[in-house]
């Protein structure tokens, strides 16, 4: 999948999110090494903590179907800022890929890149408890 196709398929994600409290809609896609690609979007809940991010959900998807190897993840929302990964899916995200390239777009398709240390430097991982 091209860099295009990758925000294009995190951007349609945006309609299946389940946001009816925020309103915030998040999109995401999740592109392996393989070049498979996991998508996902934000499902809200009205007890609100078990409310779980777009990111999130793209990852268990990955993970539940036997892929850990993440090279990228476009983020997308309908805001004017770059959606950028909260605290808890950046920890996520360096479970399992400490380099990835985290892509994230605004409501009008604009991109902000970073790398994963750029968003969580001095970072806690598993190698710590090896
Ligand atoms: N949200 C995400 O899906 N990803 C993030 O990294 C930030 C926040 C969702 C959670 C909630 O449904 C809504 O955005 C407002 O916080």
């Amino acid at each position: 999948m091209t860099r295009e196709e990758l925000k294009a398929a995190a951007v349609a994600m945006l309609d299946r999110a389940y946001c009816p409290y925020s309103h915030f809609a998040v999109g995401a896609a999740l592109e392996c090494g393989d070049g498979t690609v996991f998508t996902g979007c934000n499902i809200e809940n009205a007890a609100y903590s078990p409310t779980i991010c777009a990111e999130r959900t793209a990852v268990a998807k990955a993970v539940s179907e036997g892929h850990t190897d993440f090279v990228r993840i476009v983020v997308a929302g309908r805001c004017q800022d770059f959606c950028v990964p909260c605290a808890v899916c950046r920890q996520v995200l360096r479970e399992f890929a400490p380099n990835i390239e985290v892509i994230c777009l605004n409501g009008k398709g604009e991109e902000q890149v970073f790398t994963l240390p750029e968003l969580l430097p001095h970072s806690f991982g598993p190698e710590f408890l090896a």
